[in-house]
């Protein structure tokens, strides 16, 4: 398996509720090398640029409300198959039917407020990596 990029965020209610650090233990005791982070508050505008596969679904007003709520934390994350193993330690979409010790399980509360989001391939990851993220940001 080949090393690979992902691109990681730490969501409003994780960070709200103070859990940045102990998301971020997770993902070094995992084994992941962070290549890029940066906080910002989203606005309007990014969160429909960056979830434009979901933004015609019924879901997509309360994402996006949520994901306006705070800052967020952005993380490029490398390791082997990094894309498979981020979401299996973020667990499944929805917190109440996330396996114990995942990072939804942990800090999500419900389907929209699940603490991470990770990149579902490598197309995708490569989109999301250079959304946010500059080839100077990236160590
Ligand atoms: P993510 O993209 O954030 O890593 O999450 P995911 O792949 O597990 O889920 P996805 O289907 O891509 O949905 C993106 C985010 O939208 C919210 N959501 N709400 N109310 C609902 O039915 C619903 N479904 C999805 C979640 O915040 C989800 O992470
Ligand atoms: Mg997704």
């Amino acid at each position: 398996m080949a090393l690979e990029r992902t691109f990681a965020i730490i969501k409003p209610n994780a960070v709200q509720d103070g859990h940045i650090g102990e998301i971020i233990s997770a993902i070094e005791r995992e084994g992941f090398t962070i290549h890029g982070l940066r906080m910002v508050h989203l606005n309007k505008e990014l969160i429909e640029g960056f979830y434009q596969e979901h933004i015609h679904k019924g879901f997509f007003p309360e994402l996006e409300t949520f994901m306006m709520e705070g800052p967020v934390v952005l993380m490029v994350l490398e390791g082997e198959d990094a894309i498979r193993r981020w979401r299996e330690l973020m667990g499944v979409t929805d917190s109440s039917k996330a396996a114990p010790g995942t990072l939804r399980n942990r800090f999500g509360r419900g389907i929209t407020h699940n603490a991470v989001h990770g990149s579902d391939a490598p197309a995708s990851a490569e989109r999301e990596v250079h959304y946010f993220f500059s080839a100077f940001d990236l160590v």
